[in-house]
Formats: C-alpha cells, structure tokens, sequence
C-alpha cells in the first residue's frame, strides 16, 4: 500500500508511521510526504529519506489554484491512501473527489464532538472529564465522514491544551498505524465503510 502523508506542523504522526514502515513486515509504505508550508515535520521525512513537496498556501493568489497544485503534486505519486496528519488546510474538492474514500484524517477529539482546526481547545473549554481520537474518511464534510476507529481519553483537573494534546497524539498514532495494517490487509474496506 502506498501513501502519501499530508502535514503542516511538526509531524509525530508521519514519524509514527515512517518507524513503523520500517519492519519489512509492515504491509505499507510513505512514498511522499507533501506540506502546505515550511512544516517542521519535513525533517522527518528528510531522515528517513523519503521524498517530499511543499504547496504554500500563501505562495498562491486563489484557494482554487493551491488545491489544483496540490492535486498534480499527489498525481505523480500515484498513492493508494492519503493520510492527513495534522494537516491544517480544508482538502480542496478536487482532491476529495479523487482520492475519498482512500483519504483519512487524524483528529485529537472523539468525533462527531469537537471538530475543526481546536479540537483540544474546545474540548477543555467545554470542561467535559473525557475526549478523544479519531480516524475517519474525508469526505467533502469538515470532520464529518465515516469514522475508522476512534479511542476516549481522559481530561485531567489541571489540563492544559499541550498537556491533553500531548496525551491525546500517542493514541493518534496507535489508531493510525492500526489502520494502516488493517487497510492494507483488507480487514477495513473503505470503499465499504463510505456505503454504510
Ligand atoms: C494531531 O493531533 C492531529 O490530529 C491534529 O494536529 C496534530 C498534529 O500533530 N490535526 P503532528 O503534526 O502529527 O505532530
């Protein structure tokens, strides 16, 4: 299974699965890491040698022409799954249309609770005891397809954002590299799951 790893920040969930496509065993492989901007996580890919692009936001005068550079970008690679992760931009339509139901997104909340860019945030804010992580599709909805797995995490008294994100990525990571080994062996069938 190839994939294709779209980020914007600093990129523990790309290194989660760039360690884990390094067992032979592992039935998947990141074939391009891609970024919005100057991500930190870049680096990641630069140590395990895997190739990556950037399509800057800002370098772009329409949302529309960013999304269709983005989209030639991820048509050389070919990739059979794209795996937003930490990715901070709305995937623009044509990329949906193209690659949803084989497009899945990390999200640092129990779905369908807290969606959009402050998952965390607005979880604390609400003063709820617990969260969540969550794999789902990316449909053409914000946070909105078909959920893949998704996890509870306890928020502790005294919580900040960093200490609940920082509590919430390792679980990410678990839920996503699952996935990934579960896709590529057919046990999750995504094409089945955006059906349902
Ligand atoms: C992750 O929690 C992801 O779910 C959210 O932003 C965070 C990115 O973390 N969208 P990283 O860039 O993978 O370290």
């Amino acid at each position: 299974l190839s994939i294709v790893v779209l980020i914007s920040g600093g990129g523990s969930n790309l290194r989660a699965l760039l360690e884990a496509a390094e067992d032979a065993e592992f039935p998947a492989r990141v074939i391009a890491v891609g970024a919005d901007r100057d991500a930190e996580g870049l680096a990641h890919a630069e140590e395990f040698g895997i190739p990556s692009f950037t399509v800057p936001f800002n370098s772009f005068a329409r949302r529309e022409e960013w999304g269709d550079a983005l989209l030639e970008q991820l048509r050389q690679w070919q990739p059979d799954l794209v795996i937003l992760s930490g990715f901070m931009r709305l995937v623009p339509p044509r990329v949906v249309a193209e690659y949803s139901p084989y497009l899945i997104n990390t999200h640092p909340a129990y779905l369908p609770e807290f969606p959009g860019a402050h998952g965390v945030r607005d979880a604390l804010a609400a003063g709820v005891t617990q969260t969540g992580a969550s794999l789902i599709v990316v449909d053409d909805g914000v946070d909105a397809g078909p959920i893949i797995s998704q996890e509870r995490i306890p928020i502790h008294p005294g919580d900040s954002e960093a200490s609940l994100h920082e509590r919430i990525k390792p679980v990410e990571r678990r839920l996503l590299v699952q996935a990934v080994l579960d896709i590529a062996n057919g046990h999750i069938d995504l094409k089945e799951l955006s059906r349902a």
